[in-house]
């Protein structure tokens, strides 16, 4: 068995390690340079020729070199420069702040019916399938040519786009833009990888491809994973347009320079996108240091609404990234179907037994030798170097748990693990053909093992389980809230699926290893929070397409207050790691419900300026409000920690008890008057609500109502448990007198990071 590159992509979806990578030559590196636009001299016709100007003037061995001028995300440009040539534009008139480029990483057909999205009912034909709405990918790029970017039925590109495809072929009318940003990765590494990456908007590694066939990925008829999860792919919004803006790259691994980011979000911004998503992460920092925050602020006043994934970097608790109250921050999680193979032991008196596997062959393997790998006695069964490659080469590995380090260089042809923990199957053990029995059928066949020589069974892999409970579930992977630099909003906003979601892949890849081969596939089954965004940003698009008068604040809260707390089991979501039920910090709101989310009822609206209040609160100084904001002036008059969010968290900071009042505002967006009741659902013991006043009234369509919750916590007798508080966390929920819309929000309480804000 070959060693798998798959291993290694797969990795990269999976974890959101990340960091600042220090340039090759520290003294001639790129920069992120903002400027006072107030301050270009009158001479000057635009901003561009003004900084391209100011780039010539500085001296030095060798010339500064301009990489982009932003005029949406930020007055400002990228350029690479010496630190003398750094030290001579800080002193320039104008010049505001200058921040290193960063990279930033990747996060990474059934998912529309599980969603309960239906051809004939409900909000696909109500939005018209997504209708003209276009949506902004920032990803690897896009491979044009899949089934899924078919633009059969479609009509014509709405003249508004103001977009284009910079290479030939990629556009038709599902795909209207395509360009790709490498100006700053270019000079952020020495190598941009010419062997193993497309400098174009192509998709060499399979990730953009497979974000935007997920959220607006025409029909497609038979696809599937080598037999796994066969039928019909479709995208969320199979009417929607997409526009790819290639910003990640291979170097060592995929990632995403910050200039590069940026760029591509204001060119989105300057075609005409109505949505983002971002499946990446850069370091959480501030938020005037984070590129993807900066660019949402600027789409946000412009209506755009942005999805970003919440992370891969869970189970623990402040792992969010991309948590600016400004961006929607989706989390990952199950949907209801399983993959399992039959292995069937060599002595017909024990049967066939059943188990899991997400390994990519409709294959059967027949009479191959069995090893039980219990290793040299002093160590673990399958441990760290327990096993001898002369004894299992070419053989199936029989281990006692999930030990997989071990076997991927072991020379074992594939391997049984008898475990309990098979219900999450970790990425990396798709490289080698593998099965997860549970203990107790695995019992069966150790015994077999055990009492028979030269022991061999053969493996069944292909088969595809629906309608498996409990669904969906918190993926242990996806990034916990709340977020370290703005805990005062609770954060991940929503789940949606992002465990083994198929969409269409980069058809050159090596998908999967086979023997001494690989396999190519059009489709893939892949993990991640990268998965998740792409489904809500699809839901948004039908949201929009249905309302288009909707703020990008509206379209999450009508997600958000109609988003499903209950599993298919009618239980409260579970957390996939702990087998417990999960709280609000796990998977906010709830699990994103598309039908729900088209008839909200009220909706709580944020106003760009609200985002600037809560900014003031954060004690961000004016300057750094400036950054994200591009106002000159910055009014902190109405400083408040209390945004208008359909979601209520209060901090813990080394004390028992906390109460805080929150100010909110409903807006009705049903059609006549209409009044609602407050009902709260609050653990026994903990936490204390009172809704004043408990009734409030609607004259009409946008009339708005004021209330405030008081909330009073205390945790003395609710120990805490992982994390926040399980026994802690409530709801309010608005139930419509006479009517059937009920408006629901979470409150939670948890304990301050160690690490400031
Ligand atoms: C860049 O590429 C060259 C030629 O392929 C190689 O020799 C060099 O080691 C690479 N540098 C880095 C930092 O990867
Ligand atoms: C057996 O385990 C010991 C202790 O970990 C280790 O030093 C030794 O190399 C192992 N032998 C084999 C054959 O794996
Ligand atoms: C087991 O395998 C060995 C080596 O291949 C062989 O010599 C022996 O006959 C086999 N025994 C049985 C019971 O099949
Ligand atoms: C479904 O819920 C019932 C009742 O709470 C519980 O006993 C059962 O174990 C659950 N099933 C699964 C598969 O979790
Ligand atoms: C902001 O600064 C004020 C005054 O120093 C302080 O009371 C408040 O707690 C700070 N707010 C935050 C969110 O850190
Ligand atoms: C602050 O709030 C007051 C009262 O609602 C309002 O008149 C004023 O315009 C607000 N100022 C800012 C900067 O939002
Ligand atoms: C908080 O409650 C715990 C008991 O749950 C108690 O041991 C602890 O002393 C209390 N801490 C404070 C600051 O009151
Ligand atoms: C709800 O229905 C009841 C009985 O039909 C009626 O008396 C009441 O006025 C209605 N309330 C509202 C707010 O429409
Ligand atoms: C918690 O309290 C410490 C010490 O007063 C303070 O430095 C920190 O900012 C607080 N954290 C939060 C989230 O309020």
């Amino acid at each position: 068995m070959t060693q798998s590159t798959n291993l290694r992509f797969v990795f990269f979806l999976f974890t959101s390690i990340i960091m600042p990578i220090t340039s090759f030559s520290d003294d001639y590196q790129a920069y992120i340079v903002l400027m006072d636009k107030s301050m270009m001299p009158s001479p000057f016709s635009n901003q561009h020729n003004w900084y391209t100007s100011v780039l010539s003037s500085l001296s030095d061995e060798v010339p500064s070199m301009h990489l982009y001028t932003y005029n949406h995300v930020m007055d400002g440009f990228s350029a690479v420069l010496t630190k003398s040539q750094l030290k001579q534009l800080q002193k320039m008139p104008g010049h505001l702040a200058t921040f290193e480029d960063t990279l930033g990483q990747l996060h990474t057909t059934h998912t529309p019916r599980f969603l309960g999205l239906k051809k004939h009912a409900g909000l696909w034909p109500v939005s018209k399938f997504g209708g003209d709405m276009i949506i902004g990918i920032l990803d690897t790029g896009i491979w044009p040519e899949s089934e899924s970017f078919h633009d059969k039925g479609m009509s014509e590109v709405p003249s508004r786009w103001r977009g284009s495809c910079e290479a030939k072929g990629f556009c038709n009318k599902k795909v209207i833009g395509a360009r790709s940003f490498s100006e700053g990765m270019k000079h952020l590494k020495e190598n941009i990888s010419i062997t193993d990456d497309y400098d174009s908007p192509r998709d060499f590694e399979g990730h953009g491809t497979h974000t935007s066939s997920t959220a607006a990925g025409s029909r497609v008829q038979h696809a599937d994973y080598f037999e796994y999860a066969k039928g019909t792919a479709t995208g969320i919004a199979p009417k929607a347009r997409l526009a790819m803006y290639k910003v990640v790259f291979l170097d060592n691994s995929y990632d995403a320079a910050a200039s590069d980011t940026l760029a591509g979000m204001d060119q989105a911004i300057e075609d005409g996108v109505d949505l983002m998503s971002l499946s990446l992460g850069f370091i959480e920092t501030r938020f005037h240091l984070n590129p993807i925050a900066i660019g949402a602020f600027a789409a946000l006043e412009k209506g755009i609404f942005v999805s970003c994934s919440a992370g891969n970097a869970g189970p623990h608790e402040y792992t969010i990234t991309n948590g600016a109250p400004w961006i929607t921050t989706v989390g990952a999680g199950t949907i209801d179907r399983d993959f399992a193979a039959y292995v069937t032991p060599d002595d017909p008196k024990y049967g066939a037994l059943i188990g899991k596997s997400v390994f990519p062959e409709n294959l059967l393997v027949e009479r191959v030798p069995i090893y039980y790998g219990y290793g040299n006695k002093s160590k673990e069964s399958c441990d760290d170097y327990s096993l001898d490659p002369k004894d299992v080469q070419g053989k199936y590995i029989f281990c006692d748990g999930m030990a997989v380090s071990e076997l991927e260089n072991s020379g074992a042809a594939g391997a049984i693990f008898s475990s309990d923990d098979g219900n999450f199957l970790r990425p990396y053990e798709f490289n080698l053909p593998f099965v997860v029995l549970d203990m107790k059928v695995g019992h069966r066949l150790k015994k077999y093992i055990i009492n028979t020589k030269n022991a061999s069974i053969s493996v069944k892999y292909g088969e595809t389980l629906l309608g498996v409970k409990p669904a969906p579930q918190v993926a242990y992977f996806s990034s916990r809230g709340p977020d370290t630099r703005s805990p005062w909003i609770l954060k991940p906003d929503l789940l949606a699926p992002g465990v083994d979601i198929l969409a269409a892949w980069a058809p050159n890849r090596k998908s999967a290893p086979i023997g001494d081969d690989y396999l190519l596939s059009d489709y893939k089954l892949v993990s991640g929070t990268s998965m998740a965004s792409p489904h809500v940003v699809g839901i948004a698009s039908l949201l929009k397409s249905t309302h288009p008068d909707w703020s990008p604040a509206a379209i999450r809260s009508a997600m958000m207050t109609t988003a499903d707390i209950l599993d298919n089991n009618r239980s409260i979501i579970m957390d996939m790691t702990t087998r417990e039920q999960g709280t609000p910090l796990d998977y906010g709101a709830g699990h994103v419900n598309p039908n729900k989310a088209m008839d909200p009822g009220l909706v709580y609206d944020i106003q760009p300026q609200d985002y600037i209040n809560y900014l003031c609160a954060l004690n961000y100084t004016k300057n750094e409000i400036r950054i994200i904001s591009r106002k000159s002036e910055i009014d902190c008059a109405n400083a408040s920690l209390d945004l208008n969010y359909p979601s209520f968290i209060l901090v813990l900071n080394n004390t028992n008890t906390t109460s805080n009042t929150f100010q909110r505002v409903l807006t009705n967006v049903g059609t006549s008057s209409s009044s609602y009741r407050a009902e709260v659902s609050t653990p026994a013991t903990g936490m204390n609500v009172v809704v004043k006043p408990s009734t409030i009234f609607f004259e009409g369509k946008y009339s708005t109502a004021k209330f405030e919750v008081i909330v009073d916590v205390d945790i003395t007798h609710a120990p805490p448990t992982y994390a926040g508080y399980f026994g802690n966390c409530g709801y309010l929920s608005w139930h419509e007198v006479n009517g059937t819309h009920v408006v629901r929000s979470p409150i939670v309480s948890a304990i301050a990071s160690a690490r400031p804000p």
